[in-house]
């Protein structure tokens, strides 16, 4: 496969996004231990970047999802790989995603935790993809709406490569 790696949002961008959401999030929480649950693996960098703009007493875990495969479509059913150790019932989660797509993995992945009766459930994305939405999802932090191109970068993959380049770019080819 031949491609191009275009650049769609810069390191700078992606830095003033996230202390834009941290400010949010922040006052949102005052006063609370929030439980974030990260998306592995391609939100890991996101959540590096934003607890430590936070300032909150959080604690961070992360599940593994799976539904891709080495295909850039969802195949439409999500397992949970990792499961959650933490205890959901009554704490103040906040999911933390890198990319809203289809909005299978996410609407799954609420739907569950949502079961373990937490105190609130919110949703923070970094990216959001609305074009190909197929589960309604509402997202309460959101970084960027993109457009309908495959995304790399700032921890998101294709086939495993890629995660490590700071800006978001596209494959092009
Ligand atoms: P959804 O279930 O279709 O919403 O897919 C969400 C997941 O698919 C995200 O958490 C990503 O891991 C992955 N994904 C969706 N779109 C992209 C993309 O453009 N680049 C990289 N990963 C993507
Ligand atoms: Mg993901």
């Amino acid at each position: 496969m031949t491609y191009q790696l275009k650049i769609l949002i810069t390191s700078d961008e992606i830095r003033n996004a996230v202390a834009r959401l941290a400010g949010e999030i922040r006052k949102d929480y005052e006063g609370k231990q929030p439980l974030l649950i990260g998306i592995l693996k391609g939100s890991f960098v996101f959540m590096a970047d934003l607890i430590r703009r936070l300032d909150l007493p959080l604690e961070v875990y992360f599940v593994a999802l799976s539904s891709y495969g080495a295909a850039k479509e969802t195949s439409g059913k999500v397992r949970v790989v990792q499961g959650l150790r933490a205890l959901i019932r009554g704490r103040d989660v906040l999911v933390i995603e890198d990319i809203v797509d289809t909005g299978t993995s996410i609407s799954f992945l609420l739907d569950y935790l949502r079961k373990k009766k937490p105190a609130s459930l919110r949703l923070c994305s970094l990216t959001d993809k609305p074009s190909r939405r197929r589960v309604p999802v509402s997202i309460d932090y959101l970084g960027f709406t993109l457009p309908d191109k495959f995304i790399v970068g700032y921890g998101l993959d294709w086939n495993e490569k890629f995660r490590y380049l700071p800006n978001l770019c596209f494959l092009e080819g």
